[in-house]
Formats: C-alpha cells, structure tokens, sequence
C-alpha cells in the first residue's frame, strides 16, 4: 500500500470537507515527513455518517492515513458521548483504539501509559467540548485542559491542531491614510489572534514559543515542548 493511495483517496472525498479541505491536507503531508508508525490520537469522535462538512470525520480519516504508514500505526480517540463513539466505532476500522469518557481524564492517563510506554505521539487532534461561539470561553477552557494533560508528552515535532479556532483581528489594524479621518492609532487595538477552541492553547503557544504550522478554520502549532 503506497502512500499515494492514500492521496487518490483523500482528493476524491476532500471537496467535501470544504473549509477543513486545506488544513487537513497540510496535517497529513506534515505526518509524512513523520517516521513510522504514526501515533494519533483525537477528542471528540466521528458521530455522525458521512458529516464531512459540518464536524469533518476526521477519525475516519486518520484511520485511513494510518493504514497506509505500517501496522503498528493507530488511532487513539475519546468521545463523551456513547452514542457518538457506538456511531464511531461502526464507521471505522478495528485499528482505531475508541473510548467512551471525559477527554480530559482520558488524556492525563494516556499520557502516564505512552511515558512508560515510550511510544511517540506524531498528532494530538482536539475537537471535543463543542464551541458556542457568542460564547466560547468553557470550550477554550477545555481544550486547553487537554493540552495540560498532554503536554509531558510532547516533543517539538509533535503537532497539535485544534478544530474549531480560525483567526480573528479587528478590520482596523494601523493608521488610516494621511488625508482619511484618523480614527483609530497604531496600537490602539490588538493584533489577529486564534479564536474559539484553541484561543487559549494560542494564548499559551504564544507565552512558550510554539508556533503556528498552519491556521485556517482548524489550527496547528508545532514547538510546545
Ligand atoms: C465536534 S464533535 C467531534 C467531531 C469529530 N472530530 C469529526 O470530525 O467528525 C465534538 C465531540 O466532542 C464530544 N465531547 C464533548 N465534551 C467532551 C468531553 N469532555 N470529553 C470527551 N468528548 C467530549 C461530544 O460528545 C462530540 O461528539
């Protein structure tokens, strides 16, 4: 099985993943640079059949990915609800291991197996606590409790995407033009951050020096440890 494959089947399915189509494809041509296997593990599981444009089947598609680069490659998700992850489990295959609890809880006691374990986390993919976006501050706060729970296991190639978290900024970002009203002065409003899921992952990303591989509807850092 040729990684090629993989990508003969990616660009057939990708036009429906609309907004997460670009960003989906610079996660999985990062993880090619990536040795085998790859470890990937997510939150928030595949709940319903064929929704590629609404929350993006990305477990679907990591199994997939995962099946071209080894046999001991695999997929690790966690998924609150059991509905969700019963839905999962009929739409993947047997190589994505699919735990029905708390992502949170899941993570921190992962993280303790993996260290023992020496195994290598190539992708953390959190998508769990949905966003409300007139209100996003529990969702942010979750995800970034994940990111506490996983962090004794990253290393600087580990990428970590978080869905749901596009860039946001004022329109006004500098001084109008010389003859224009001057309304607003440089510095007067800050600059473009990352909004929903992963705001306060950026916020963090930004205090430690990580960096942003990509940013789109979905973003991904690289560098947190
Ligand atoms: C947006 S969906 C995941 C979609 C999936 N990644 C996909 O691409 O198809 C978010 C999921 O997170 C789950 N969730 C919410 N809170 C959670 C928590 N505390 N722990 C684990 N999963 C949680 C929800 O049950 C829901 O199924």
């Amino acid at each position: 099985m040729e990684i090629s494959d993989f990508y003969n089947w990616f660009d057939k399915i990708s036009i429906k993943l609309d907004t997460r189509k670009d960003s989906f494809y610079q996660i999985f041509k990062y993880l090619d640079k990536i040795p085998e296997p790859i470890i990937i593990v997510e939150t928030g599981c595949l709940r319903i059949k064929d929704n590629y444009s609404g929350d993006g089947q990305s477990t679907l598609l990591f199994d997939k990915y995962t099946q071209f680069r080894g046999k001991n490659s695999k997929v690790y998700t966690v998924d609150i609800n059991a509905n969700a992850t019963k839905v999962c489990s009929e739409n993947v295959s047997e190589n994505v291991s699919i735990t029905t609890g708390d992502s949170v809880k899941y993570l921190n006691n992962l993280s303790k197996e993996f260290i023992k374990t020496n195994t290598n986390v190539a992708l953390f993919y959190l998508d769990s606590f949905d966003c409300d976006w007139k209100s996003p501050e529990q969702s942010a706060q979750h995800h970034l409790k994940e990111l506490v729970s996983i962090k004794k296991i990253l290393n600087d190639q580990t990428l970590v995407v978080v869905d749901d978290s596009p860039i946001i900024g004022y329109l006004q970002q500098s001084k109008v033009k010389k003859d224009s009203l001057e309304l607003i002065k440089p510095g007067l409003v800050p600059g473009p951050t990352i909004s929903g899921k992963g705001s306060l992952v950026h916020e963090y990303a930004v205090h430690t020096g990580a960096k942003i591989l990509f940013s789109n509807y979905q973003t991904g850092w690289i560098g947190f440890n």
